[in-house]
């Protein structure tokens, strides 16, 4: 007969289909996902319709797939969690009427969970990480610091005004000809000059919480056309050497580095009661970044947290984790549960 605590993930909200089962007794029992980067690269950045085409392909497999791999049928499965947003409309309303068909007709209970909610709670799939604490999160679409107190108790306290830290490693990528996702791109080149600072891009002022990335985007084109490299008219760049590509892939990640640091440091100042830090999202994969925010919690005696590299970026281990405790709560979703972009 079921037992009733398995948790079964379904994510979708943009080019990964993802599925996941979670038993709050062992852990991530599967986690399942098809990367859609093939796809996208062509186009250099994510194609909305493309995007939500691929889902309706993957979405039946992959969950069949994540069920196989935890060695269970869906009779087991105790609750449905899924994504309902924020994320490509087309995406999530793939992954939820999924869910809702796949919970309706098997008398299962449905939990809708906010994507970012995920990515917060992600560092608990590999760790036991002390309340309060402060999250950074970094990825495609998203970056902000909250406070975390609890399990889905938190509060955003400074976020970005325009783009996100993962859109503007991909931007430059794209300016500099790398493929899309430009982050691990951007990380291997700047590796090739040991993070090694050469444009000293603009750092925003520290008067708040919130982050600005649409200037240093800005910056680094300027660069390059200061530099003769890039023709703003014909939107082409003239120098495509490997050696200027290192250079400005370093500057930025380590311009980048050192906002999210000054960040950190302010927020810590604002919130003294905090016993941790996490940084979270597909951006919180860099070796680089990482490095430097880990020194700066040992500086201040603080534990330092970060998901495992396959929980960092988009994943349904992580919506299943937060839709076990919402499950726990009761928190179930109604039939009627609409996507929220
Ligand atoms: O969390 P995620 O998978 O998707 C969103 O929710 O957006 O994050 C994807 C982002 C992309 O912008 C990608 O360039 C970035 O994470 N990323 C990285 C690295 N790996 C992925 N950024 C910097 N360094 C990396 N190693
Ligand atoms: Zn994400």
């Amino acid at each position: 007969m079921s037992s009733t605590h398995l948790t079964l993930g379904i994510e979708t909200s943009c080019d990964e289909t993802a599925a996941a089962v979670y038993d709050p007794r062992g852990g991530v029992r599967s986690s399942v996902l098809f990367s859609q980067v093939a796809i996208h690269r062509e186009f250099g950045g994510v194609l909305p319709e493309a995007a939500s085409r691929s889902q309706l392909e993957k979405i039946s497999p992959i969950v069949q797939g994540a069920l196989e791999d935890a060695g269970v049928r869906l009779d087991e499965i105790a609750t449905v969690a899924v994504t309902n947003g924020p994320g490509l409309p087309g995406s999530l309303l793939i992954g939820l009427c999924f869910a809702k068909a796949v919970a309706w007709s098997s008398e299962r209970k449905l939990v809708g969970v906010d994507h970012l909610e995920g990515h917060i709670f992600s560092p608990f799939l590999d760790h036991d990480v002390p309340f309060p604490h402060l999250c950074l999160t970094a990825s495609g679409g998203h970056t902000s610091l909250c406070l975390v107190r609890d399990f889905g108790v938190y509060e955003v306290i400074g976020h970005t005004l325009d783009d996100a830290a993962g859109e503007a490693f991909d931007k430059v990528a794209k300016l500099l000809g790398l493929p899309y996702p430009g982050g691990p791109e951007i990380e291997r080149c700047a590796q090739a000059q040991n993070f090694k600072d050469f444009f000293d891009y603009p750092r925003g002022k520290h008067t708040t919480l919130d982050f600005s990335f649409s200037g240093l985007k800005t910056a680094v084109l300027y660069s390059l056309v200061n530099r003769g490299a890039y023709d703003l008219k014909a939107r082409q760049l003239l120098d495509t050497s490997q050696g200027l590509k290192e250079e400005v892939a370093s500057s930025l990640l380590v311009c980048v580095a050192d906002i999210f640091a000054r960040k950190l440091a302010r927020a810590l100042e604002e919130n003294p009661d905090v016993c941790a830090v996490t940084f979270v999202g597909g951006v919180a994969r860099n070796n680089y970044i990482r490095g430097v925010l880990d020194v700066l919690c040992q500086k201040r005696g603080l534990p330092f947290f970060t998901p495992s590299p396959q929980y960092c970026t988009d994943n349904a281990a992580m919506i299943a984790f937060v839709g076990n405790y919402k499950a726990q709560r009761g928190e179930y979703a109604p039939w009627d549960l609409d996507i929220e972009v």
